[in-house]
């Protein structure tokens, strides 16, 4: 009968909207990783090219010991989200740009990278085997990390002779466990970052282990994350371990220059544009570490941390408080880069990439 049609149509639409998400608590996203279905995996051996990769069961992966990445650090990552919309299309926030970024930074590791189409298709093709793992509109993103390693053996040190790309993915919402709040930073005075000359300004793996003992020892202490200064003269702001760093004083937003030591965050050059077609003067210079005691606002930009407002900067036991919430210009750029990055606001630059 019609009616038997119509109730086994529902029933089908139903199985349909039940299988288009895994299993998860979506309400209770944070940082960790959830592994999900597939993997990306592409190859180079000596000629230097990537050939035709695959997706793969997600899964751990077999390497030599003598691989150059386990042995000498010849790796790079990149971090980059997709959304799903309220009409439950699938988008990316310039991925380009991270494609790009892995170029850099292989010819400074002395590694080949994939072409900037292989490296989209490899994540469009991950988020698109993974697609069950998006958050539902308003609950999160899926975080895809793209990988380039030295899988090959040396003993010497030398380049690797074979190199992998890998792309994985885990659904995630805030980085910090602050949630949303205001972050507590601490200006780190024993550690460096980066140093001139070294690798500070692409996304080399070695970036990330040796700031984890002064991160962890201020986590400690009760902080969010760890401001550096620059290490030549510890007078100017660098970046925080996880994110980069803006500071607002009346209508001028400042952050340090992204040469050198300061890695090119693709949301900090977001967040540049965005405000300056918001009609705010934007700086990208040095910004000597008293000019924290001066600021309106402080907050911090990263793929992983979005847009964080900064409540507090600990440096040289004195504390500096600084003005958060709705009515900030921190909350006026979040809330604009939000807006496009999730549908919400039409995309006039080309930052939205449809899968
Ligand atoms: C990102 O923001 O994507 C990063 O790579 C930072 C990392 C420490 C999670």
């Amino acid at each position: 009968s019609n009616a038997e049609q119509a109730c086994e149509q529902s029933v089908e639409s139903y199985n349909v909207k039940k299988n288009e998400y895994a299993d998860l608590d979506w309400d209770n996203l944070g940082f960790g990783l959830t592994p999900t279905d597939y993997m990306y995996v592409m190859k180079c051996s000596n000629n230097g090219t990537f050939e035709q990769g695959q997706l793969n069961r997600y899964g751990n992966i077999e390497l030599n010991p003598a691989a150059g990445v386990l042995n000498y650090g010849q790796g790079l990552y990149e971090g980059t989200k997709a959304y799903r919309k309220k009409d439950g299309n699938l988008i990316l926030f310039r991925p380009d740009q991270n494609a790009m970024r892995m170029q850099f930074g292989a010819e400074r590791m002395c590694m080949p990278s994939p072409s900037v189409d292989q490296f989209i298709d490899a994540v469009k093709q991950t988020v698109q085997a993974n697609k069950c793992w998006v958050p539902p509109p308003g609950k999160g993103s899926l975080y895809i990390r793209p990988l380039l390693i030295g899988s090959g053996p040396i003993l010497g040190l030398a380049p690797s002779p074979e190199y992998t790309f890998l792309v994985y993915a885990s659904p995630v919402r805030n980085y910090f466990k602050e949630g949303s709040a205001p972050l507590n930073i601490y200006v780190e005075a024993e550690y460096d970052r980066a140093s001139r000359g070294g690798a500070g300004g692409v996304k080399s793996i070695t970036n990330y282990a040796p700031v984890l003992k002064a991160l962890l020892r201020a986590k400690n202490r009760g902080f969010s994350d760890v401001l550096y200064l620059d290490s030549v003269n510890k007078k100017n702001l660098e970046e925080v371990s996880s994110c980069n760093i803006f500071i607002v004083k009346g209508n001028l937003i400042s952050t340090p220059a992204a040469v050198g030591t300061i890695l090119p965050g693709v949301t900090r050059r977001s967040i540049i544009e965005i405000a300056r077609d918001l009609c705010y003067q934007v700086e990208e210079r040095p910004i000597p570490v008293d000019e924290l005691s001066e600021a309106d606002e402080v907050f911090c930009t990263g793929t992983a941390v979005g847009v964080a407002p900064v409540g507090s900067i600990t440096c040289q036991g004195k504390r500096m408080e600084y003005k958060t919430g709705a009515q900030t210009v921190c909350a006026q750029l979040y809330s604009t880069l939000v807006g496009i990055q999730t549908g919400h606001i039409e995309d006039k630059k080309g930052w939205i990439f449809e899968i």
